[in-house]
């Protein structure tokens, strides 16, 4: 089949915020333990931290990683978490009912990022704490020294504040399952109060306020509006989430979820904007699309409440080619959308529904969803344009009509390069995509990768790995050839 595509050069959507290409590492399963944290592991440095593991991460290209949690945050004490080894209370952890060790906190997680060369997204507890233990953590993380929580840093051999800049106030605080849920109202003052005293201990921080993540949920329906009524003037960002779950059967009406999320973007920003001009505001609050993923839910998530276990095996989904579409459909739809997207993260980093799996003791891979990120997170920089795509559709019920083709393109203004990232949806044609380059000069075609194989259920596993990106046939740029079910990276060089 054929499709257009019309890219001009004065036609510009925002610059991309790097903190799009964020992840998420909770203490949930093997996540930290067993993942990032294996102490004894051939591959692990003296703090335990799996180098094997940071040299993936570093090739993905993570850019800022959230932690501690997800569900796990919002019956946590962070104190729990410092100070010497020993002395760490282990706990029963109620999201997924295991057992927390509590050998791994907060300043091993700000050592290990510096390692793997990530920034800090530190979520607070608003479900079983408040306004005051979450102005303790930020004193004790980021003031220099001669208070309370600052000095008793420096007694855990921590001199340097953390200096973290992005926090969330809580996880998912309309969800039933969360430990502490809350009504919109009593999350709505207790997020204000506690953005207040945060703020109030260090200006600099930015913080993120949660949105609604409950779609049909009773009573629920006005979540964002009461929360951003009241927290306006002291939150940077809301954060939404969205999962789509990979036991779904139909491949067509799996790839077409994608149009689900952009309108949940959009109506989203409407919302920001909204409330902006309800109270005549100056400044912008935009969207933390701060937990996004494939995932094979089923019911089966949390321990039974009689067997506590710690780090057992949890939420260990292994991805498909079809799963790595979405993933690179999502990434397309979080570029399109970056004027009011900033932050985004993939959930989850390590073992946890992870495009990077660990053996205990052992090896580690890359999943199939591994690629189309790599792909953004390096090739994604610059302006996102503004683009015209014509495409066939297909109709999908409670969707509408789905372009087989979905793309955006990315101006690297320092490299001289347009990259186009293009998802084919058809499950049967290739697409042939006339392009048309306005206002670009001698465009060139650098390379045309793409991520294929003609099973759509192919996986990559610990012993081999079926989805890998390829170089492509394309040789012109003005006639780039997607395969079907297809994700593709087309680099073209411009003056
Ligand atoms: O990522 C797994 C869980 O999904 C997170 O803990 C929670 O925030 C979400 O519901």
């Amino acid at each position: 089949m054929k499709a257009s595509l019309i890219i001009d050069k004065d036609f510009k959507v925002a610059e991309v915020d790097k903190r799009i290409y964020g992840s998420f590492i909770e203490h949930l399963g093997r996540a930290v333990y067993g993942g990032i944290y294996e102490p004894g592991h051939p591959a692990a440095d003296k703090n335990g931290f799996r180098l094997d593991v940071i040299k993936l991460i570093k090739e993905l290209g993570v850019s800022i990683i959230r932690y501690p949690g997800g569900n796990f945050v919002s019956a946590y004490n962070w104190e729990d978490g410092v100070g010497p080894k020993e002395n760490r209370p282990v706990r029963m952890e109620l999201a997924w009912r295991d057992l927390e060790t509590n050998e791994f906190g907060t300043n091993e997680f700000a050592e290990w990022s510096a390692l793997a060369d990530t920034e800090i997204m530190m979520a607070v507890n608003l479900g079983t704490r408040g306004a005051d233990a979450a102005r303790n953590l930020v004193e004790y993380c980021n003031h220099s020294g001669g208070t309370y929580y600052s000095d008793l840093r420096k007694s855990h051999g921590v001199e340097q504040p953390h200096n973290i800049k992005l926090w969330c106030l809580g996880n998912e605080m309309d969800g039933p399952w969360q430990m502490g849920a809350k009504t919109a109202d009593d999350y709505a003052l207790l997020a204000r109060e506690t953005a207040k005293m945060m703020k109030g201990v260090d200006p600099t921080i930015e913080l993120i306020v949660c949105g609604g993540c409950v779609w049909d949920f009773p009573g629920l329906k006005n979540w964002d509006e009461t929360v951003l009524d009241q927290t306006y003037d002291y939150v940077d960002y809301i954060a939404k989430h969205q999962y789509f779950n990979s036991c779904m059967e139909d491949d067509a009406t799996f790839l077409a979820q994608t149009m689900r999320m952009d309108n949940l973007i959009k109506t989203t920003a409407a919302l920001c904007r909204f409330v902006k001009g309800k109270f005549r505001k100056q400044k912008d609050i935009h969207i933390s699309f701060d937990e996004w993923n494939a995932w094979y839910i089923d019911d089966e998530v949390e321990g039974d409440g009689i067997n506590w276990k710690t780090a057992p095996a949890r939420l260990e989904n292994e991805f498909t080619l079809r799963d790595a579409l979405l993933v690179g459909s999502i990434l397309i739809t979080l570029l399109k959308n970056s004027d009011t997207v900033k932050i985004a993260c993939l959930a989850q980093l390590v073992n946890v529904i992870a495009p990077i799996m660990t053996q205990d003791g052992g090896d580690a891979w890359k999943q199939t969803i591994f690629y189309p990120f790599l792909h953004a997170a390096k090739y994604g920089r610059g302006t996102v344009m503004g683009t015209v795509v014509n495409s066939p559709v297909y109709d999908c019920e409670n969707i509408g009509d789905v372009p087989y083709l979905d793309c955006t393109v990315v101006h690297n203004q320092e490299k001289d390069e347009l990259v186009v990232f293009a998802l084919n949806r058809s499950l049967d044609d290739e697409i042939i995509i006339d392009c048309n380059f306005r206002g670009f000069e001698g465009v060139t075609l650098i390379e045309h990768t793409e991520l294929y194989s003609d099973d759509l259920k192919a996986v990559n596993t610990i012993n081999a790995d079926a989805v890998v990106p390829q170089s492509a046939n394309s040789t012109d740029p003005a006639q780039i050839v997607l395969k079907k079910h297809s994700w593709n990276v087309i680099r073209l060089g411009v003056s």
